[in-house]
Parts: structure tokens; sequence; C-alpha cells
């Protein structure tokens, strides 16, 4: 890694990374990926699901940055979580993306075909054959976490859930920080409506800054990883500048102090 990125890494994670989640358009996705990395980030984040791995991969490809300096994250879809599966699709998205190995290889849900032995045996082969270096879960609670580090024998490096200030996910925070792993927080922005967040307007009021910001900078310094997807690249360049926004502990306190919960993502297969 380089040092293009300000914060320090989590748990070996870049700080701050790009979502991609429909940013299906190629060229789009390609431009993000090479804006992102031009500004500074060295964190992105993919999944087969998303269907635009080629165009991360070409937009790592392209951009001046190596490859070895960014952090590049897949999931395996809940369809394939079987082993020869797992292993299979793995091979595929390495292909696609163009890249001899991924830094992180998440579960994508604890859901169908996952089963903990067999899937974790495959992730764990992938990481001993040097395909991956980090095993990743996302979607998972603390008991189905405590059911995967007892599963697999390499350790499980991150959870990559929902967080942003109505889902403040503090029990899988705790849990993360007792058995190191990293919380990566996927729709940090609540998909661009944290500006509806009174609390988090009063902040950027006080800040005369983006309620975005103030929400990227209230995660940093919980210590987790967000994963804003933005594809102008006006709004890549302002979550990125987020990480020189120093909230002080009034504005921390009120922000963590929102009694309301709401939860964004909500599929029937959840295990919530
Ligand atoms: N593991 C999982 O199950 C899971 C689930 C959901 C998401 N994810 C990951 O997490 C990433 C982020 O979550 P998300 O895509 O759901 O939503 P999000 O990051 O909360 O919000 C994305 C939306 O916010 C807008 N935006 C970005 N930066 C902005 C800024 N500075 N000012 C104003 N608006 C801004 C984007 O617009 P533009 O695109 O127009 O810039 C987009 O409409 C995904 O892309 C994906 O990589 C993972």
């Amino acid at each position: 890694m380089d040092d293009a990125v300000n914060r320090s890494p989590v748990n070996g994670i870049p700080a701050l990374g790009l979502g991609t989640y429909k940013n299906t358009n190629f060229g789009s996705c390609v431009a993000s990926v090479r804006n992102a990395l031009d500004i500074g980030f060295r964190h992105i984040d993919t999944a087969q699901y998303y269907e635009n791995e080629a165009a991360v991969g070409e937009g790592i490809r392209t951009s001046p940055v190596s490859r070895e300096a960014v952090f590049l994250a897949s999931k395996v879809w809940f369809d394939d979580l079987a082993y020869d599966d797992v292993v299979r699709t793995a091979r595929e998205s390495l292909d696609r993306l163009g890249v001899d190995s991924l830094d992180m290889l998440y579960v994508h849900w604890p859901a169908e075909s996952y089963d903990p032995e067999a899937t974790l045996t495959a992730f764990s082969d992938l990481k001993r054959d040097g395909l991956i270096d980090n095993i990743g879960v996302s979607n998972f609670t603390p008991e189905l976490l405590t059911e995967a580090r007892e599963q697999c024998d390499a350790p499980i490096k991150a959870n990559q859930v929902e967080m942003h200030p109505l889902l403040q996910q503090d029990e899988l925070r705790a849990y993360a920080e007792r058995h190191d792993i990293a919380l990566v927080a996927y729709s940090p922005l609540m998909h661009g409506n944290v500006g509806d967040v009174r609390e988090v307007c009063e902040v950027t009021e006080k800040h005369e800054t983006t309620p975005e910001q103030v929400t990227l900078a209230w995660l940093l310094d919980k210590g987790v990883v967000p994963i804003p997807k933005a594809t102008s690249r006006a709004h890549i360049r302002a979550n990125w500048e987020s990480q020189f926004l120093a909230l002080d502990d009034e504005d921390i306190a009120h922000i963590d102090g929102i009694s309301e919960e709401k939860r964004l993502g909500n599929p029937a297969f959840a295990p919530w």
C-alpha cells in the first residue's frame, strides 16, 4: 500500500473504500474506479452479483496506480456457496477482474447454499492456494460469526454490514472489536439520504459541510470502514475529503444519541 490513504488501515484494510453496487454501465464504472484511484482511494468493493467486475478490473488496469497498491474485494453470491462453486466462481471473478488474486473475498450472504463447513473450507483453500489474501463475510450476525470462526481455520478478517446513523450496529461493533474483525459499513450514506436525518444536519450546519461528509467522518471515527458508492468525480472527491473533517466529542455524541432505527436492506433471506 502507498501513502495516498490518509487514515490508518483497519485490520489491514484501507479505511475508506469505493462501493460499486448498481454502477453497471461499463464506461461509468471504469471512470468511477479510475477517478477514485486518482483522488486517493485504495480500496474498491465489488461482487459477482453486481455484474461489473470486468469494468472494475478495467478501471484498475488502466489507472496509473499499480495493482499492488489497491485493496480489491469481491463477494460470492449465495447461489454459489457449495465447495466446488466457490472455487469455480472465485476463479471466474479473477478472470473478469484480470488479476491473479483478490485482497478480500466475502461470503455475500449466509443464505441458500451457505454451509459453514463446505463454504469456509473452500474459502480457506483459496487462501492457501494464494488466490485470495483474506476471508470476509457479509451480513453475518454475532451467532453466525461465532460459528464461522469455529469452522474456518483462517481468520475471518471482516464482516461487511449495513451501517449508518440510523443503524449503528453497537452489538456487531463490540463483537468485531473483541475478535479482531474489521466492520465494513455498506450503504453508509443511506443511499444518498443522510440529509434527511435531523441530527446529521445539525452537525453539518455547525461545520458548514455536507451530511455525507459528516456521516463518513462519524463512521471513520468509530474505526469502521465505510464504502460509499459514488459515480461522479465530485461525489467521489467529496467522500474522500470526509477524512479531513474532524468532529468533536459533542458532534459524535449527538449522532450516537439517535434513537430511531431504520434498516434499508431487509430481504426475505436475511438472517435477522
Ligand atoms: N454486502 C452487501 O450485502 C451490500 C449491500 C449493499 C451495498 N453494499 C456495498 O456498499 C456500497 C455502498 O452502499 P450503497 O450503494 O447501498 O449506498 P450508499 O453508498 O449509502 O449511497 C449511494 C448513493 O449516494 C450518492 N452519493 C455518494 N456520494 C455522495 C455525496 N458526496 N453527496 C451526495 N450523494 C452522494 C450516490 O450517488 P452517485 O452514484 O450519483 O454518485 C448514490 O446514489 C455498495 O455500492 C456496495 O459496494 C454491500
